[in-house]
């Protein structure tokens, strides 16, 4: 039987789980672009990230959970942006989205982004965006399909 794939706010209990698949993510984000390498103790590096998240007000995390296996599948992290000169004021920013490569092709980060757009409206957000490394091609096709266009640029240069 397919077993099946939940979303739900991340809780205390989830963090070591959901740590490890944003080390995961930044681990790809290295073998991307070299300019995002990852620092040492990613995963000692990711467990602060994620409990601070889970304190703080300007951000929220949502997990996917294959109900069956008990097993964290996917996660999303948001950040809720006020910008200060412009309408609408509140924008929605997921800093980091990643669905374990055993449950992909699902539509279970197309469930996780549905869900966290109906939170971060919820919690004032007028729009939401992503921020990913320029060579992801599948973040790419997958956010194209989700209905999101271009809105800024970040250029860079080396010093
Ligand atoms: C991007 C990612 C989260 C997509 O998760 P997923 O569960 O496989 O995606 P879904 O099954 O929900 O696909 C949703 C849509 O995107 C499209 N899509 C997903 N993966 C794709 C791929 N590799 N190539 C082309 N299109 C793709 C699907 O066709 C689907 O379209 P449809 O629903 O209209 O048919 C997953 O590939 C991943 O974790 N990648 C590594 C981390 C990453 O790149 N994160 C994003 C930037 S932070």
């Amino acid at each position: 039987m397919a077993s099946r794939v939940a979303v739900r706010r991340a809780q205390e209990r989830d963090v070591e789980s959901v740590a490890g698949l944003i080390a995961r993510l930044k681990a790809l984000n290295g073998e991307l672009d070299p300019h995002f390498l990852p620092a040492g103790d990613l995963e000692a590096r990711a467990r602060e990230y994620v409990a601070k998240s889970l304190g703080s007000d300007n951000a929220f995390i949502l997990v996917a959970e294959d109900e069956q296996a008990g097993r964290i599948v996917g996660v999303i992290r948001v950040e809720l942006v006020d910008r200060v000169f412009y309408k609408p004021r509140i924008k929605a920013v997921i800093t980091d989205f990643y669905v374990h490569p055993a449950y992909r092709g699902k539509r279970i980060g197309r469930l996780l982004v549905e869900k966290a757009q109906e939170e971060a409206k919820a919690r004032g957000a007028g729009l939401i965006t992503a921020v990913y490394p320029e060579g992801n091609i599948i973040a790419d096709s997958f956010y194209s399909r989700m209905g999101f266009r271009p809105l800024q640029k970040e250029l860079y240069k080396p010093l």
